[in-house]
């Protein structure tokens, strides 16, 4: 690729995640999307009018808590204000299967 454009690719990146909370996280923990441990297919297609991940997967209130068996709220870097940040709508673009269902 072009070095020139390599350059304000990098800051771009860098910049989406400042935002992220760095605090004592394993750095993979910050990049690595976690699988999906449950089949999706049932969810999908994900449609801008329709999301349905976000039934269980919700922006989280004050007060709670990841729990095992339970859906694990939307982590801080999903959310902007009180809505789903646009570019974590598409989940299926980072998320995926743990063994995907057979078609
Ligand atoms: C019917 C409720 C439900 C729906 C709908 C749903 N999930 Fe989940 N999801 C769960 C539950 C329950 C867990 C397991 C939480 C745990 O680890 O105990 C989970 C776990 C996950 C995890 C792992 C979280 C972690 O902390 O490691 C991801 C990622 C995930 N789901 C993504 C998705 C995506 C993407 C969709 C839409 C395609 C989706 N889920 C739809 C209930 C749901
Ligand atoms: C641009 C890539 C990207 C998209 C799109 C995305 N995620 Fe994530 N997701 C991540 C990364 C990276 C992490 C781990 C770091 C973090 O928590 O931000 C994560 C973490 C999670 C977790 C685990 C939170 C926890 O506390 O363990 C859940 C649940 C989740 N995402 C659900 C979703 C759902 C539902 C969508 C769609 C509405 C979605 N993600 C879209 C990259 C993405």
């Amino acid at each position: 690729m072009n070095k020139l454009l390599l350059v304000p690719l990098m800051a771009l990146s860098f910049a989406a995640f400042a935002q992220e909370p760095a605090a004592d996280a394993a750095i993979t923990d910050q990049f690595t999307p976690p699988m999906i441990p449950h089949p999706v297919a049932a969810y999908l297609p994900i449609t801008p009018t329709k999301n349905a991940c976000l039934m269980c997967h919700q922006i989280p209130k004050p007060g709670m808590q990841k729990m095992k068996g339970m859906p694990t709220p939307l982590p801080p870097s999903h959310v902007t204000g009180d809505k789903v940040n646009p570019n974590r709508y598409e989940c299926m673009l980072c998320h995926a299967e743990v063994l995907p269902e057979k078609k």
